[in-house]
């Protein structure tokens, strides 16, 4: 066979475009890959300078001396061995190619045969493949997204670090198998979550978020956003389970406190606009209070011109209505101060004397409506330190909404105070009725929270603030059997109370 038919029958066997060059640069053999690749039939280029026509003009002259140098000392660079190298194809389209040329003897003729690949969509794809995946390993470092990859079967499973930190293992510490997982899981939780992973097979779905609670290595609670990808094989076994964990309880803090912040936030402007209400109140009661107090001073004179005594039912009537105007000028006076952070009027009281007053006054009813009233006051929580007519507001508030709570059915509604800490006594005002509605249990203490038709649902705002302001503190309890609220007061002025 003569050289262009060995040729030929080598080179059409090649995956690669496979070409051949004489010792002059000329091409002597070009297969039908190297027409694909290049886009020149054999025809076009039998006979031409390979380099003139695969090789970018910039990197011609480097091929030429190349050829030369071999030629005249016998040194290769890069004969024998695979190289990536540039090529250009009829249009002038550049692209990475892997080439690797091998020599061929025939008669006394030098041949050099090279074997080209179009590698451009690969090192593309090489290079997509690493920008994305410094991406994702960038997102999951700072992002700490555990990575977990189970094998369904046998349980085992592969976690990166970062999810091993997670959990609270250093690199490698973690035993890689379900198992492991599953004992740090809550167990409620975790029942729910197999029960989400069943559900989704059952179905076929490839897709699940989830979230459960975990217990760190170091016994911490914490919270985590999951989301797993399931796998199956040809007959529909679930095999594979691919996912991330991420550990959101700082975060579900931080939007816990804000939203903290939040409620603390509109009570406030709420208060502030309680505080504006009374303001206004106070100026436009103040007239007609005023009013009422002559007419009682008025009508106390005249119900002593008839002849009436200091005991008369009717002059202790009036005696009490000027108390109740008078207090009532006083309370929203006092009131306003709250609002505008003023020092409350605080001195050293008798809590007895002043509960029982002012169960007088918020359940003049008892009797009638059947409602018992217990007092239960421990010699040494008798004395307190606090401004009366606001500590009578909050007992009155408390004492109505006890009585409210009753509805018109029998019960006992109780008042107990006993000392608590060195200077604090703890005050409770407990009913019997039927316990907090459900609906107001976790904001009761905020303004214009009600269950009932006409109640403004102030009281409680008003007492948390009267409270608060003096520096203690009031809470609820509430049982199928009844509702107690508690709220602590100060025994004496705190600077008593400091050693010395
Ligand atoms: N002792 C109690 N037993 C059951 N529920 C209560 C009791 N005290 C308060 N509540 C509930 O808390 C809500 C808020 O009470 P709050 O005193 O602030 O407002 P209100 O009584 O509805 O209206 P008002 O502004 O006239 O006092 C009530 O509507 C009621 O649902
Ligand atoms: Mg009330």
């Amino acid at each position: 066979m003569d050289l262009d038919a060995t040729l030929d029958a080598v080179l059409s066997t090649a995956l690669d475009a496979a070409i051949a060059m004489r010792e002059d640069g000329s091409i002597a053999a070009w297969n039908h890959v190297a027409e694909d690749v290049f886009g020149w039939s054999f025809d076009e280029v039998r006979g031409r300078n390979l380099g003139q026509v695969i090789i970018p003009p910039e990197l011609r002259q480097g091929h030429h001396k190349g050829l030369e140098r071999y030629l005249r000392t016998g040194v290769a660079r890069a004969l024998g061995k695979q190289m990536e190298v540039d090529a250009m194809d009829r249009s002038g389209r550049r692209f990475r190619a892997e080439l690797s040329t091998t020599e061929l003897r025939h008669g006394g003729e030098r041949l050099f045969v090279g074997f080209v690949r179009d590698i451009s969509a690969r090192k593309a794809a090489e290079e997509k493949i690493a920008e994305v995946t410094e991406r994702l390993a960038l997102a999951v470092r700072t992002h700490s997204i555990g990575i977990f990859d189970t094998d369904v079967e046998t349980g085992g499973v592969y976690w990166n670090s970062e999810l091993e930190r997670i959990y609270g293992y250093g690199p490698g510490e973690f035993e890689t198998h379900l198992d492991a997982w599953r004992r740090h899981v809550v167990s409620s939780d975790l029942a729910r979550v197999e029960e989400q992973f069943g559900k989704v097979v059952a179905a076929g779905a490839s897709e699940l978020s989830y979230s459960y609670r975990m217990k760190r290595r170091d016994g911490e609670m914490r919270h985590i956003d999951a989301s797993a990808r399931f796998f199956y094989d040809d007959r529909g076994r679930n095999v594979r389970r691919v996912g991330v964990n991420i550990d959101v309880t700082d975060r579900k803090l931080a939007e816990r406190r804000l939203s903290e912040t939040q409620a603390e936030l509109v009570h406030l402007s709420k208060l502030s606009s309680l505080g504006a209400m009374a303001s206004s109140l106070s100026h436009e009661l103040n007239q007609p209070l005023t009013a009422i107090a002559n007419y009682v001073a008025a009508a106390k004179r005249l119900a002593r011109d008839r002849g009436c005594s200091h005991s008369d039912p009717l002059v202790e009537a009036l005696d009490r209505a000027s108390a109740g105007t008078l207090r009532a000028g006083e309370l929203i006076r006092r009131l306003r101060a709250i609002s505008r952070n003023e020092p409350v009027q605080a001195r050293q009281i008798s809590l007895g004397p002043l509960v029982s007053e002012t169960a007088a006054l918020a359940i003049p009813d008892a009797d009638t409506k059947g409602l018992a009233l217990e007092l239960a006051i421990e010699p040494d929580a008798d004395e307190v330190c606090a401004d009366p007519i606001l500590l009578q507001q909050v007992i009155f508030n408390l004492l109505k909404n006890a009585a409210e709570a009753m509805d018109g059915s029998p019960g006992i509604i109780s008042v107990r105070a006993a000392a608590s800490a060195p200077n604090e006594v703890v005050v409770q005002v407990a009913d019997t009725g039927p316990g907090l509605d459900e609906s107001v249990a976790a904001n009761l203490f905020a303004a214009f929270v009600s269950t009932k038709p006409d109640g403004m649902g102030v009281g409680l705002s008003i007492c948390r603030s009267i409270i608060e302001n003096d520096g203690g503190r009031i809470w609820a309890e509430s049982t199928a059997d009844g509702t107690t609220f508690s709220f602590t007061l100060r025994r004496h002025e705190e600077s008593l109370d400091e050693p010395g």
